[in-house]
Order: C-alpha cells, then sequence, then structure tokens
C-alpha cells in the first residue's frame, strides 16, 4: 500500500468513548494488562477528531483521502498492526459518532482490496463493547458495523469472541470477577492469534 511507515504496536485498540478513564478505557486496560509481553497502544477516537467521510469518491481511484487529519496515521497503523481492538460504550444503541466517522474513513480500504489488491498479513479484528442497558439484542447493531468494517480491512474476527459488557452502570467494581472472567477468556484467545 503506498505511504506506509511501520508502526510498532502489534494490537492497536481504538476506544470510542469521550473519557478515558471511563469504563470502556478501564475494561481496555484490564484485558491490555493480560497481554503482557505484546506492544500495544490506545487511540481515543475523540482526540482524533476525524472528518466524517463526505462520499466524494476519491478513494474509488487511488489509496488516501481528501481531508488530512488523523486519519493520516490511521491509515498506517491499521496497515502494519496485527490486531485492531474496537472498544466502545454504546450510544443509542450504537458506536458513538466519532468512531463512526473513523470507521466510514475505512471506506479507503473497502475501494484498495475492491480494486484488487490483496492484504499483505493476516490482521485480526476484535471487540470490547460495554452498555448502561441491559437488553436483548443491545450490541447487534455496533457487532453488524464492525463486522463490515472488519471485512472492509480483509481482517478476520470472531464474533462469539467479543467481550460484550452489558449494565456496565451497576457494577459496583468494574474488576468484579465477572468482567475479569471474559477478560481474561478473550486475552487467552487473542494470545494464541498472535
Ligand atoms: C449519549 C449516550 C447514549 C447512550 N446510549 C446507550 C444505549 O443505547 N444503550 C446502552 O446500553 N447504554 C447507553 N448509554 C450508556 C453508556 O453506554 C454507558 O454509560 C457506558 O458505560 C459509557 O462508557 P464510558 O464510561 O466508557 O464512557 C448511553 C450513554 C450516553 C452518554
Amino acid at each position: 500500500m503506498p505511504g506506509s511507515k511501520k508502526t510498532n504496536a502489534a494490537i492497536v485498540a481504538l476506544c470510542g468513548s469521550p473519557h478515558t478513564n471511563g469504563n470502556t478505557a478501564t475494561a481496555l486496560r484490564l484485558l491490555f494488562n493480560e497481554l503482557t509481553g505484546i506492544s500495544k497502544k490506545i487511540y481515543f477516537a475523540y482526540e482524533l477528531a476525524v472528518h466524517p467521510c463526505t462520499g466524494c469518491g476519491f478513494c474509488s481511484r487511488e489509496f488516501g483521502c481528501i481531508f488530512d487529519d488523523g486519519m493520516n496515521e490511521l491509515y498506517d497503523v491499521l496497515q502494519n498492526s496485527r490486531m485492531l481492538i474496537i472498544a466502545s460504550p454504546l450510544y443509542f444503541s450504537h458506536l458513538p459518532s466519532p468512531l463512526k466517522s473513523i470507521i466510514d474513513r475505512c471506506q479507503v480500504f473497502w475501494e484498495y482490496y475492491n480494486r484488487g489488491n490483496t492484504p499483505r498479513q493476516q490482521q485480526y479484528g476484535f471487540a470490547l463493547l460495554v452498555g448502561g442497558g441491559n437488553y436483548s439484542t443491545m450490541f447487534m447493531p455496533s457487532v453488524m458495523t464492525l463486522r463490515h468494517l472488519f471485512n472492509s480491512l480483509n481482517y478476520r474476527f470472531d464474533e462469539e469472541k467479543y467481550v460484550l459488557l452489558p449494565d456496565i452502570n451497576n457494577k459496583k467494581d468494574i474488576k468484579n470477577d465477572d468482567i475479569t472472567k471474559k477478560i481474561a477468556t478473550a486475552a487467552r484467545y487473542i494470545k494464541k492469534l498472535l
């Protein structure tokens, strides 16, 4: 792919929460703590201030975007890391808009592979989603969108392995046993992949 420089972190997480120490970031850091010996980095979607996609069609002709913003670094990172973890709260049963803007701007990859290009290495997608509510299929819209994202990136993913944490605001301590167990299981899965 054009214009790529090496990114050191094997695992890159994109956090969709505006809170750098909120429930999502706390759960993500618990997962990172389990992934010893693997280089990792967190990007916060709100800090990247990515312009929404305008569907201008530029990326259907060449790799890149008309907007010069935080995506420049992310395009690089998404080509070079081994795994992308999307860590996010639910907002109206979906992903918060700054994170969704980043996902939409990944159309660059869909177009790139649609032109017949092939990925240079096997990469993986993973998700850690939290919600204040507890209702049936609450994570489904986000999981569906991430399915499209990881397919567009040509990443492998297994939705059965995602860490899904409902009712998060009623957990007095996010480090409670239930969450710790889910995170430990996810960490074992990720370690086997990488
Ligand atoms: C604007 C907004 C919309 C929300 N919508 C939902 C929702 O649809 N479903 C849900 O389960 N929780 C919803 N929540 C609750 C958050 O997902 C929950 O509080 C989460 O822990 C916030 O994560 P954070 O602490 O990492 O920011 C919403 C919160 C906000 C601020």
